[in-house]
């Protein structure tokens, strides 16, 4: 997606009665302390949330391939006051510059489906989660690259995840899972 739809995709007035970034914050159990990590955060609607959820001493790292939608994000984070996001530039298909089992939990919304190979990103989703931790993706239909639940499934047991959870119905859903 180019940064230019940032804005319009992360504030029109449907996404967040849509895909509310409550769902995000729920489906990961935010608490205060978590690290977390978001992957393909775009202009951080939804980081910016789960930064909130984990005050006072949590941590977001925030990843995306765009420079400039990481500068929309630092914009958000100015406007709301919220400090405790880092962004990182980095292709999540590659090598995340963050150590082995750093996350206590991993999020992306909208993301997958854009990245060539997914499942080399969640083999490095797999690489940065705790033993415990959970990783949530979240899918809309109007996303013109919307995959169905069972690919997402695939994708995840491919690279050694399994499923834990799915929430929300075919059209809208969020699918929870844990390493196997
Ligand atoms: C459809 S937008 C969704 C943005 C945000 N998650 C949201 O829902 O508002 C997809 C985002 O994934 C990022 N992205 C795509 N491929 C990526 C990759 N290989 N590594 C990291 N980020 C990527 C894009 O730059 C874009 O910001």
């Amino acid at each position: 997606m180019p940064s230019a739809m940032g804005n319009v995709i992360a504030a029109g007035p449907y996404r967040n009665r849509i895909q509310p970034p409550s769902m995000i914050v729920d489906a990961i159990d935010a608490k205060p302390g978590m690290t977390v990590i978001e992957i393909g955060c775009g202009s951080g609607l939804y980081t910016v949330a789960v930064a909130k959820a984990i005050l006072p001493d949590g941590v977001v790292y925030a990843v995306d391939i765009q420079e400039r939608m990481l500068d929309k994000l630092r914009n958000r984070m100015e406007a709301e006051g919220v400090e405790n996001i880092t962004p990182i530039l980095a292709d999540a298909e590659g090598h995340i510059p963050l150590d082995d089992s750093v996350a206590d939990a991993i999020f992306s919304v909208t993301v997958l489906p854009e990245i060539p190979d997914p499942v080399k990103t969640l083999i490095q989703i797999k690489r940065l989660l705790t033993t415990n931790g959970v990783y949530a993706d979240a899918e809309l239909l109007l996303d013109p690259d919307f995959p169905l639940r069972r690919t997402i499934i695939k994708w995840a047991e491919k690279a050694g995840l399994v499923k834990l959870r799915a929430i929300g119905n075919r059209f809208r859903y969020v699918l929870v899972f844990k390493k196997k």
